[in-house]
């Protein structure tokens, strides 16, 4: 907790007063979130937040950061977490299944600034499997692509809910294990499927990375 609280604060104080800002999700954003509001209030600098999901929607409320959205502002600056980073800067995303508004946001972002502790640094991709969202009627359909392209397939289950997760967007969520030799064609692959909304690998997309280590912050950039 407190490494991702360390990388939280450290990329809050890189925002800039008059910044949009895209607010990624997760419990590292968390502390992103709480501190880009504390900075706001303290230093009347003028902020607007683009959530990247309920949760940071709600957070961002109750941190008293003014909401816009993607429709109105270009995002200037994107700070999100992740549950992979390769040497490559390629991720893996969606532990929180939010990873569909994720992607739209920090792909968008004139700068998008990745905030992890140390442990989710990797050599290659894949030890977390790839979440993918699916649309309800196609449960079926992708999971019989999914396997013939090499995926195992698990159909993630709600835990204090009867059921599958849905999403903030109404749909499912496929955890595949995938062994990735390239995260490029996977992701795009993966997004050929019919029925498949969005995948949580987000490859070349990312220029620097905020890691927390005991020893300090490393900085890692494309
Ligand atoms: C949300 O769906 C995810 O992409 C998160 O950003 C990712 O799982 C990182 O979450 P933590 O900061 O909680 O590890």
């Amino acid at each position: 907790m407190e490494l991702k609280r360390k990388v939280g604060y450290e990329a809050a104080n890189l925002i800039k007063d008059g910044d949009v800002v895209g607010l990624g999700t997760g419990s590292t954003t968390h502390y992103f979130i709480e501190k880009l509001g504390n900075r706001i209030e303290i230093e009347e600098i003028s902020i607007m937040g683009v959530p990247t999901s309920y949760q940071s929607f709600y957070l961002a409320m109750n941190s008293k950061i003014p909401i816009t959205t993607l429709d109105e502002h270009n995002v200037d600056i994107a700070v999100d977490g992740a549950d992979e980073v390769d040497p490559e800067l390629n991720l893996i995303k969606g532990g929180g299944a939010a990873h569909t508004l994720e992607k739209i946001v920090d792909e968008s972002a004139k700068q998008f600034i990745v905030i992890v502790d140390g442990s989710k640094i990797v050599t290659e991709l894949g030890s977390f499997p790839v979440p993918v969202e699916v649309i309800p009627h196609a449960t079926r359909t992708v999971k019989d692509h999914l396997i013939a392209m090499g995926g195992l397939p698990t159909l993630r289950m709600a835990e204090r809910k009867d059921g599958p997760v849905v999403t903030d967007n109404g749909n499912f969520i496929y955890d595949v294990k995938f062994d990735i030799k390239n995260p490029k064609k996977l992701e795009t692959e993966l997004n050929t499927i019919p029925g498949v909304v969005e995948n949580g690998i987000f490859s070349q997309i990312v220029d620097q990375v905020i890691v927390g280590r005991d020893s300090g912050i490393e900085i890692l950039k494309k």
